[in-house]
């Protein structure tokens, strides 16, 4: 069985002040929900508060991104191992840092391989185009983009994925939980023929793309969709904490 797992993006949205006062805002009941794991992944600069602000619960904390190497001169950059002190989880391989920072798999795959080595557990992001999906290459792309990330790594060890069409990030236009679930199955056989079957059941695959707690239930509902990645409703404390409880109760029903 596989830990439901809900984990809010928070990308470049609030300041530290504002951070502190979201988590606060949805500590008690996030803490309190069992059998799911909840991850909140604010901005490099509120990792430290509010890594303070949560200690003691269960409510486990992700970057958003890292470099890496794991020291140096590289100005502006945040290595491995200072992320290892401060989270368990660290968000790579983001469509938005794909598109607007020039990431490619393979650059992707050596963050992957840096985060691992440093005991950081990676929340791998693919997914295709608009373009690639109406051309019906989703099956291709997404399984260059888990290939090339993982090139090279013997055990992925806490590894989760989510799946997250461009198309639907941030637009409103989510995709439909049946195609998300057979492209997530897809993405478990790739994995069982890199690693076996036994670590591919292991894997926990999300799906990520305009989750609200309005459609979340459809998604989670379904058998290989094992959570998902907010963005937008990440940040409105009732919506995340409702996704996070609707998850919890439906996988627990099942
Ligand atoms: P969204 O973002 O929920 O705002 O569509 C998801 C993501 O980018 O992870």
């Amino acid at each position: 069985m596989r830990t439901p797992f809900i984990a809010g993006n928070w990308k470049m949205h609030t300041t530290v002040a504002e951070a502190s006062a979201l988590v606060r805002q949805m500590k008690e009941r996030l803490d309190r929900m069992e059998g799911i794991e909840k991850v909140v992944c604010p901005p490099f600069i509120s990792l430290a508060v509010i890594r303070q602000i949560i200690q003691g619960t269960s409510i486990r904390l992700g970057a958003q991104n890292m470099y890496f190497e794991e020291e140096g001169a590289y100005t502006g950059e945040v290595s491995p191992l200072m992320l290892s002190a401060l989270c368990d989880y660290v968000i790579l391989g983001h469509s938005e840092r794909r598109q607007y920072f020039g990431e490619t798999d393979q650059v992707v795959n050596k963050k992957v391989k840096a985060a691992l080595k440093a005991g950081l557990m990676p929340i791998l992001c693919l997914g295709e185009r608009l373009e690639e999906k109406e051309a019906g290459k989703t099956e291709e792309v997404v399984t260059r983009q888990v290939r090339g990330a993982l090139e090279g790594i013997s055990s992925p060890q806490g590894l989760v994925i989510a799946y997250e069409p461009i198309w639907a990030i941030g637009t409103g236009k989510a995709a439909t939980p049946h195609d998300s679930n057979e492209t997530i199955a897809l993405l478990r056989r790739r994995l069982a023929e890199l690693y076996g079957e036994e670590v591919a059941q292991g894997v926990r695959i999300l799906y990520g793309g305009s989750v609200t707690a309005s459609n979340i239930a459809g998604f989670i509902e379904q058998p290989e969709i094992d959570g998902a990645l907010v963005g937008g409703a990440s940040i409105k404390a009732e919506e995340f904490l409702s996704i996070a409880e609707q998850s919890a109760a439906i996988k627990k029903g099942k």
